[in-house]
């Protein structure tokens, strides 16, 4: 007698949902045109990301659409984000603090970016799967730049204190990324409130929201967009470097 087969690797990716798969159909197959194009069709199409641009703002709590970049997933948008943040305000020498546990996209880049001549520390968790800020606020050195701490963690789900995170770095001119890969969609999520300053997303991996969830009811575009958020730079910037003699 055959079987019925139970996916249990939810944590990996989701079945689209039906409500995704309905909204976006007809950009598949009606509404299809390149929307860089100047006519009707391009046109037609811009209106539409331009709207799922707004529903990620709104979603992510950015506080500017320009904020949101759209891309093909979320190890794009952690390259993106690490490589993009590094070589805007990085010098060699410069110091990148990241934890033990990230995803395999966050830990790989920050190897290529050692090749650059950038030093990465990698803290480890505790026990309990969470990454004590108090470890990250000793492994920063004066020529810390950028400190990337996922949100939940996509192996054993843990949820990283980010907010505790922000509080350390902040007037230290040091930006912080999270990749929200695994929450954003599920969990409460503001880069403003948590004071992040560049977020990864794949929101693809949610499930539906629960009726209670403040996120019930919005459009399901939502919910097929990746993306990578980079906000406000509201954080002082560091003095520059001594030149290296
Ligand atoms: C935490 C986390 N980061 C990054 C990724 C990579 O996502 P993608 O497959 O969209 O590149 C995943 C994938 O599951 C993930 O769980």
């Amino acid at each position: 007698m055959p079987t019925k087969a139970t996916y249990l690797d939810n944590q990996a990716t989701t079945p689209l949902d039906r409500r995704v798969l309905g909204a976006m159909l007809p950009y598949f197959t009606e509404v299809y045109g390149n929307p860089s194009s100047p006519h009707k069709q391009g046109r037609q199409a811009a209106e539409a990301v331009c709207v799922a641009r707004q529903q990620v703002q709104t979603l992510l709590g950015a506080r500017r659409q320009s904020e949101i970049l759209f891309t093909a997933g979320a190890t794009e948008s952690n390259h993106l984000a690490l490589v993009g943040a590094t070589t805007a305000v990085c010098q060699p020498g410069d110091h990148v603090v990241t934890t033990a546990i990230e995803h395999k996209s966050v830990l790989a880049t920050c190897d290529r970016l050692t090749r650059g001549g950038v030093t990465v520390t990698r803290v480890p968790v505790e026990p309990d799967g969470r990454v004590d800020p108090a470890r990250i606020e000793r492994a920063l050195t004066p020529r810390t730049s950028l400190v990337s701490v996922m949100h939940a963690n996509n192996e054993i789900g843990t949820v990283q204190p980010l907010g505790e995170i922000a509080n350390i770095l902040r007037g230290r001119g040091i930006l912080l990324h999270t990749d929200a890969a695994q929450s954003i969609g599920t969990l409460r999520f503001s880069v403003d409130r948590l004071g992040v300053d560049l977020a990864s997303s794949r929101p693809s991996l949610r499930c539906p929201a629960p009726n209670n969830s403040p996120l019930a009811g919005s459009h399901p575009v939502n919910r097929c967009s990746n993306c990578l958020a980079v906000t406000s730079p509201a954080k002082p910037s560091r003095a520059p470097a001594e030149p290296s003699r």
